[in-house]
């Protein structure tokens, strides 16, 4: 394969494009948003993401957008496609985009000859690969599967933030297969896409369906494990989490990865695909108690911390709250559990200025002046009388102790969401954690 179509190139299509064309493959993006298509054409980027402007400047001889989808499909060898699936009410997924693309696409496979391998990359409930995608684009190209027409089910496991580098070296690539010629040709590519040879897990595309939004419940059950600990922890004096957590996952049978306790998942993936997975096991009239369970006590989580934030604060105290998006290095505020603790302690009286410039015109979108949005660290914490480190990054890691000092009073509490610090930085404030009693 020389030449890969990607439709749709939003926040993950755009990362993909931009690393397949950077291993040497010729690439052609599709999206009906001409600002996008035009941004791309410019060699700029369109979407917050670290590494994709430096990708798009690098990649700028191999990569082109188009509004066409069918004109991008007939001039390339294999299409990935990337279109949005929101949640619906019923926790479903909504296949609207993914029709109209696997329309467009069966057009543009009318006017090429030759065989093609169409690649789905879209989280979708179980059985849309068979129910859907098939039907659809044999309608819409007047091919037949296996007859001039592959398909692979080949979504990505990738956290909004790190998307480039999870995509460059991921732990293994998930392949459901319509046919053993379509696996060989995705080892390939990933072979020149990824830095580190991933292997490729193939399967069947119900099974690769099944294990996308079964791997993502597994680890949303193991983040809840990690945050059932620490809830522990902050009743037995002297116990301390991360030691805890790190010997048991030297255990090769548990893993270090995710095992953390904290403020509990959030953002655009882990809730929405642990909910798919319960409604489409109850669809099949199994009983999803794990799942809902799970999502219950991610929830009480959020109503734990900010409850302990909370009895700490005189009635109406001002908080500082560092950090609003679902994780670092991104501005996406979805299902945010920052977020979800800020509406609470708004909702009881507090008042709340909040520092994260990259997620702050989207909390504005959902807040709106509910809360003050400050420009630095120092802004932020000035005149408020408590302040939560609700971010996981770097940046907030290497904010110095004196800077609480300096700016919240004698006897200010620090909410540390991650353990962060330590509480002998903190002399003259009260210093808390999760995962520490208070
Ligand atoms: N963003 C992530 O980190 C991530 C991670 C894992 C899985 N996913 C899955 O990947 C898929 C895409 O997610 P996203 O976050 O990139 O979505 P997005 O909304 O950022 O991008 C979707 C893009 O598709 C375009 N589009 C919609 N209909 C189209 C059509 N008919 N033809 C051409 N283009 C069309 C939109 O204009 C948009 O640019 C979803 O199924 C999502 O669940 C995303």
């Amino acid at each position: 394969m020389d030449t890969i179509s990607v439709v749709g190139i939003g926040k993950l299509g755009l990362c993909m494009a931009g690393c397949i064309a950077d291993a040497g493959y010729r690439v052609l993006g599709a999206d009906l948003d001409r600002r996008v298509v035009d941004a791309v054409n410019r060699g700029e980027a369109p979407h917050v993401e670290p590494g994709l402007a430096e990708l798009l400047a690098r990649t700028r001889q191999n990569l082109r957008a188009t509004t066409s989808t069918a004109e991008a499909v007939a001039a390339s060898e294999a299409t990935f496609v990337v279109v949005a699936t929101p949640t619906l009410p019923d926790g479903t997924y909504s296949n609207a985009q993914l029709e109209a693309s696997l329309r467009a696409i069966g057009e543009g496979l009318r006017a090429k000859r030759s065989e093609h391998l169409v690649i789905v990359s879209c989280t979708v409930m179980p059985g849309t690969m068979e129910g859907l995608v098939v039907p659809t684009l044999e309608e819409a190209s007047g091919r037949r599967l296996h007859d001039g027409l592959a398909l692979a089910y080949n979504p990505e496991f990738i956290a909004m933030g790190d998307v480039i580098r999870i995509f460059s070296r991921p732990d293994f690539v998930l392949v459901g297969e319509s046919e053993a010629s379509v696996g060989e040709r995705l080892a390939e590519l990933y072979g020149r896409v990824c830095a580190n040879r991933p292997p490729l897990a193939r399967m069947n595309l119900i099974s690769a369906e099944l294990t996308k939004i079964a791997l993502n419940c597994f680890v949303t059950t193991k983040i809840t494990y990690a945050n059932m600990l620490a809830e522990l922890c902050e009743h037995v004096p002297g116990a301390d989490l991360g030691a805890i957590t790190a010997a048991m996952g030297r255990d090769a049978r548990i893993g270090p990865r995710v095992l953390r306790g904290g403020l509990g998942f959030g953002g655009p993936c882990f809730p929405r695909d642990n909910r798919a997975f319960a409604t489409f096991a109850e669809s099949r009239g199994v009983e999803a108690r794990l799942p809902r369970l799970v999502q219950e006590l991610n929830e009480a989580v959020q109503e734990r911390i900010a409850a302990r934030i909370e009895e700490s604060l005189a009635p109406g105290a001002a908080v500082a709250v560092l950090g609003l998006a679902y994780k670092p290095n991104t501005p996406l505020v979805d299902e945010s559990p920052s977020l979800e603790i800020v509406r609470r302690l708004l909702d009881h009286g507090f008042s709340v200025r909040a520092y994260d410039p990259l997620a702050t015109p989207l909390a504005r979108q959902l807040h709106g002046g509910a809360l003050d949005y400050a420009g630095s660290v120092e802004e932020c914490l000035a005149g408020c009388q408590a302040a939560i480190v609700a971010s996981d990054s770097e940046e907030t890691r290497r904010i110095a102790p004196e800077l609480f000092r300096a700016h919240l009073p004698e006897g200010g509490l620090v909410f540390d969401c991650w353990r962060h610090f330590r509480a002998e930085d903190f002399a003259g404030l009260r210093y808390q954690a999760v995962g520490m009693p208070s």
